[in-house]
């Protein structure tokens, strides 16, 4: 059984692309940058934020932060991301969500330039994966899960059947496109799925993307399976202290199946990562 090492994985990543970036400013003095937007001030989305910016900046991109108060109106910030796209010093814009209720998210990510729309979220760049266009901008998330999952079962991918747990736009739709690119038989379930854990006993890999937590149990997953646990959910111990789990009952399935990715530190730290490769991406397009 192999636990999938995400934040070595990502560590990698970043190495790579920082050689990268080194590369770009010195051929073509262009230094990726990325901005991102943060509306109010919610302490989780404060933690992601800061690790993003301080990430960005350590392989040597421009980071740039802009703090909005959480009564700020969506005109305010729907000017805000108009004037990033015309700044052609900005080439890739994410704007942290969750975002106040008063505004609404799908006019804000639809205000997006699709080429500096680094999360992946707008449908131009969700119309491009679905068609299959290597233009797109893959959602950080889905392209880490499918960077471990390769790294793990070593590059060819055809044939196997992944059950995709969970339908969001962010995560089970997009990695399910993904997956299919890559000649996989997918299934995504959901919560309305009928025999769900016999669906899952099918699956050479599983892709836990629900949000409930240790959802996932043991007789689910066929033995030498491999499981990609993308849930982050806090619960309280019985010392009443804190703690995160995914998606999966990770003590208990580690007993039977291939590999499987830990929480923290599975496909986590590959988000940040791949939201670097989605800004590096986004500059090439801009000098090539
Ligand atoms: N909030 C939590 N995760 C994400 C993410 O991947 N992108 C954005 N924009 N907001 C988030």
């Amino acid at each position: 059984m192999t636990i999938i090492d995400g934040k070595l994985t990502a560590k990698n990543l970043r190495e790579k692309l920082a050689i990268e970036v080194a590369e770009m400013k010195s051929e073509y003095g262009v230094q990726p940058s990325l901005t991102v937007v943060m509306v109010g001030d919610d302490p989780a989305s404060q933690v992601y934020v800061k690790n993003k910016v301080q990430q960005t900046q350590a392989i040597g991109m421009i980071s740039s932060e802009i703090n909005m108060p959480a009564n700020c109106s969506q005109s305010v910030l729907l000017d805000q991301i108009k004037a990033l796209n015309h700044d052609s010093s900005v080439h890739g814009i994410l704007v942290q969500l969750p975002l106040p209720h008063h505004i609404d998210e799908s006019a804000v990510i639809a205000a997006i330039d699709p080429n500096k729309d680094v999360d992946g979220f707008h449908a131009i760049n969700s119309g491009r994966l679905f068609n299959g266009d290597l233009g797109a901008m893959v959602p950080c998330t889905p392209q880490g899960c499918v960077l471990l999952i390769k790294q793990h079962l070593g590059g060819d991918l055809s044939g196997k059947h992944v059950v995709v747990i969970g339908r969001s736009n962010i995560v089970g739709k997009p990695v399910a496109m993904l997956l299919l690119q890559e000649n996989c038989t997918v299934t995504i379930t959901h919560s309305r799925t009928r025999n769900l854990p016999e669906v899952c006993r099918q699956a050479d890999i599983v892709v836990a993307a629900v949000g409930i937590a240790e959802f996932v149990k043991a007789d689910w997953i066929k033995e030498g399976a491999t499981v990609i646990d993308v849930g982050i959910n806090r619960v309280i111990t019985h010392d009443g202290k804190y703690k995160l789990v995914g998606d999966v009952d990770y003590q208990a399935v580690i007993e039977g199946c291939g590999a499987i990715t830990p929480v923290p530190g599975g496909v986590g730290p590959m988000t940040i990562a791949c939201l670097l490769k989605n800004t590096l991406l986004a500059a090439q397009a801009t000098i090539s």
